[in-house]
């Protein structure tokens, strides 16, 4: 992905992979298409020029004319005289299915939480019109549920906010200083990484497959580096699915307390289980001495229109992260919160609800991978809101493209990693119902069968 004003021609090959087609020009410009709509290329960003990236990619300067008339036709390019090509993210199309996004429905009984709080709702008007911390009864809550889970904490230990993605994004402004080392996994959630790299972090990358963690070069890493923080998903990973087992997690928090790193710890997908025979409650549990900045959303366990998240921390941390809050926001909206607290009060009667949802959607999706695309490789997982499907070619964006084309969208495996890696994988959550299941699986299938026969053949997988 891309952060900054400009993009160079050097810096925009390894982003465009293999993008073979004819005619050339249709090719380039559905390939930059793809990465402007999925993020790769951030709205705002200056392409190289015509002539740059002509010479970059040993093409004809008039292959790459036609190629940005094209992305401005579609409203993806806008150049002005004097200042280059800009992306920009055309108005949404209708998507007629949507394998980008993992966001799960309400979870079953969300609605009479919802009613049963009709009569409550003027008490909010006796409050504060907003804090930055949040609503003591619902850091009260959040708090209790830490230590049910057995990790002691108190309120004044937690930070509202509006979701999972505002605590990572405060979280970087706060704890990243400009070109600090920051360790993420690869792949991993892209607008964390977004985030951090906003923060002015310089990306140190640890891999993770569906089989996990190199934890050993982890710990090396974190060794060798010391980075300021570290940025990890232990709980069913997004995208692979994997999760952390428990002996790593305190070899973990051990070589980062040795470090002096700040494990910025992402448990937004942690309530998410379906069938994974242990909980080991929160990461934090292990952190004897390493400092732990936690973050907790209720948006996949529960819904992501409640956009209600935290941060837990020591008391020092909190008194920054609420010092800097103030820049973006002025606090949480107070009826969210006062639902909130119910919702988070409830989360042990929701939760098995949720798992019993997700079940169904996830061994559906397996059936019908197995049926349309028996060649790619699909490991289990026992929890999250998605699968991390292997390819047996890297040919990713080139999937992606084809699916856009057809109104469906789809996030290529590079969308979750640096520099351009993961072609060899895509992401498909599994949070939608049986019907666009099984409509978007047979698309991928007719799409994945048009993905030209020049790409390379199966050969080593690379994370
Ligand atoms: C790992 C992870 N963290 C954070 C978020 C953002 O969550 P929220 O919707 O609460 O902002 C997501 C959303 O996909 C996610 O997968």
């Amino acid at each position: 992905m891309t952060w900054g004003t400009r993009l160079s021609a050097r810096a925009l090959l390894p982003l465009l992979g293999e993008w073979h087609g004819s005619p050339a020009y249709a090719a380039l410009a559905g390939r930059i298409r793809l990465l402007i709509g999925d993020g790769r290329i951030t709205a705002g960003t200056r392409l190289p020029s015509e002539r740059e990236l002509a010479a970059a990619l040993s093409r004809s300067r008039s292959t790459v004319v036609a190629a940005y008339q094209s992305l401005r036709d579609s409203g993806h390019l806008v150049s002005v005289h004097g200042s280059g090509s800009r992306a920009v993210l055309p108005r949404e199309r209708r998507r007629e299915v949507d394998f980008a996004r993992a966001a799960p429905p309400p979870v079953e009984g969300l609605d009479e939480l919802l009613a049963g709080l009709a009569p409550c709702l003027t008490s909010a008007l006796d409050g504060p019109a907003f804090d930055l911390l949040g609503n003591r009864a619902l850091r009260e809550a959040i708090a209790d549920r830490y230590v049910r889970r057995g990790l002691a904490t108190t309120p004044d230990e937690i930070v509202v906010t509006t979701g999972g993605q505002h605590a990572i994004a405060l979280a970087a402004q706060t704890l990243v200083r400009r070109a600090d080392h920051v360790l993420v996994e690869s792949p991993t959630y892209p607008h964390a990484c977004e985030a951090l790299l906003r923060a002015g972090a310089r990306p140190v990358v640890t891999p993770v497959t569906t089989a996990g963690w190199d934890t050993g070069q982890l710990v090396a890493l974190l060794g060798q580096v010391r980075p300021a923080l570290a940025y990890l998903i232990p709980d069913f990973h997004n995208p692979t699915g994997a999760s952390m087992p428990p002996d790593d997690r305190v070899r973990v928090a051990e070589a980062a307390r040795r470090a002096g790193t700040t494990l910025l710890i992402d448990e937004t997908t942690a309530d998410l289980s379906i069938d994974r025979p242990w909980d080991d409650g929160p990461f934090a549990r292990h952190a004897h001495g390493a400092d732990v900045v936690t973050i907790g959303s209720l948006s996949k366990s529960v819904w992501g229109g409640l956009r209600l998240g935290w941060l837990r921390a020591d008391a020092s941390v909190v008194h920054r992260l609420v010092q800097a809050r103030p820049a973006g926001d002025l606090g949480t909206p107070q009826l969210e919160q006062l639902l909130g607290e119910r919702v988070v009060r409830a989360l042990p009667g929701l939760l098995p609800r949720r798992a019993a949802q997700l079940r169904v959607n996830r061994d559906t999706l397996y059936d019908l991978l197995a049926r349309h695309l028996p060649g790619w490789r699909v490991p289990r997982v026992d929890g999250g809101l998605s699968l991390w499907a292997g390819l047996d070619r890297p040919a990713s964006s080139a999937l992606a493209q084809l699916c856009q084309a057809r109104g469906i969208a789809l996030s290529a495996g590079p969308r979750f990693g640096i520099g351009g890696s993961h072609e060899r994988f895509v992401r498909l959550p599994f949070t939608m119902a049986a019907d666009d299941l099984d409509r978007g699986v047979r698309a991928l299938a007719e799409c994945w069968a048009q993905v030209g026969a020049d790409v390379p053949g199966p050969g080593p997988v690379v994370v």
